[in-house]
């Protein structure tokens, strides 16, 4: 038995904002953006909407190419940094609601923008150890709502957006998800956080926490390359693929640079990446699903294809899937 990703599709608000839009509220240039990340825009949700609202417009578009009622799901997985509530409930339970399913089980992921990586590794393990046949698999984040508009090192790098995967037990061995790794480094945890401190006045200590993102840029740089590394290492070493073997590479789309030094360390071509930052910036655990939609929308995937995932974020997290389209 294998697991498969049997349908992938993306949701992307329609607001779209360019670095030059930026430029004209906060402190920042579009060639500083350009230069330092690869990103030229992002689109952002507008006010009212929720993450579960985009993952379940993500995943009624992958359940309809994937011919999948809801109520033949077994499983909803959201991978989000930024659900709906704080704690609970947990966003994959509304958008259980949202979709008109009841009864399969839902939960969600927090492992930062390597979430859909954690996400498809439980997946695949519930439909073996259940044998259940379908399961959804979400990335989707609001990101813009948490970062500090005033603080230029963040506010540029992210973007709202959620990625669906109908992800379904089917009877071909060799194909699909082959091989995984997943790791953390937890002693990074404080280089990017949500900072929860509670605003205070003269009158009232029982002003709402407001969360707002805190980076040390640095660190997170030089973590994501290392983690980059050594995860194509890993998977060159416990699968039988040599870098040749693989159509395509799709790494966490955090910044170009990062991929571009990760790239160089093996002398992999740029091309075999598949990027799709500038349009999109940072959408965290959304980013790796909606690069499989937009590669598979552009027909750019092809049955049999080898490629490898490759994700990293806050935790800090890291993880890399390898799958036989
Ligand atoms: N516009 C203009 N200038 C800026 C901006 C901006 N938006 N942001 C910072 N600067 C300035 C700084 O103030 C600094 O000025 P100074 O030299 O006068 O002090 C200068 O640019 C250089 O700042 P650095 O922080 O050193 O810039 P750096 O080249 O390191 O780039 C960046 C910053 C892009 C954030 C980089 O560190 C990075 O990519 N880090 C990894 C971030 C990342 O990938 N995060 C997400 C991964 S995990 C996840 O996805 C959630």
């Amino acid at each position: 038995m294998s697991v498969v990703i049997r349908s992938i599709a993306s949701y992307i608000p329609e607001l779209r904002v360019t670095n030059d839009d930026l430029a004209k509220k906060i402190d920042t240039t579009d060639e500083w953006i350009h230069s330092h990340t690869g990103i030229s825009t992002r689109h952002l949700a507008p006010d009212g909407m929720q993450t579960s609202d985009l993952a379940t417009e993500a995943a009624k578009k992958a359940l309809a190419k994937a011919n999948i009622q809801v109520n033949d799901l077994d499983f909803i997985l959201v991978a989000t940094a930024t659900p709906d509530y704080f704690g609970f409930p947990a966003t994959a339970c509304i958008v259980q609601d949202k979709l008109g399913a009841s009864g399969c089980a839902a939960f969600d992921i927090t492992a930062g923008c390597t979430g859909f990586i954690y996400a498809l590794d439980v997946a695949s393990s519930m439909l073996e150890r259940h044998h259940g046949k379908h399961g959804l698999v979400i990335g989707a984040e609001t990101l813009s709502r948490l970062v500090d508009w005033e603080d230029r090192s963040t506010a540029v790098l992210f973007g709202d957006a959620a990625g669906a995967a109908v992800v379904s037990q089917i009877d071909e061995p060799g194909r699909g998800v082959l091989s995984t790794v997943l790791g953390a480094e937890g002693s990074g945890a404080l280089d990017l956080y949500m900072v929860q401190t509670p605003r205070t006045s003269a009158y009232s200590r029982m002003e709402p926490v407001v969360p707002k993102i805190s980076m040390n840029g640095h660190h997170v740089y030089d973590f994501a390359v290392k983690a980059m590394t050594t995860l194509i290492e890993r998977m060159l070493h416990e699968t039988v693929y040599k870098l040749e073997d693989f159509a395509w590479l799709v790494p966490h789309q955090a910044n170009a640079r990062i991929v571009q030094a990760a790239g160089k360390r093996f002398g992999i071509p740029e091309e075999k990446f598949y990027m799709n930052i500038a349009e999109y910036a940072n959408t965290s655990s959304a980013s790796i699903p909606v690069a499989l939609a937009e590669m598979e929308e552009k027909g750019l995937l092809k049955t049999n294809d080898l490629i490898m995932l490759l994700g990293f974020g806050s935790g800090l997290t890291y993880g890399s899937a390898v799958i036989r389209w």
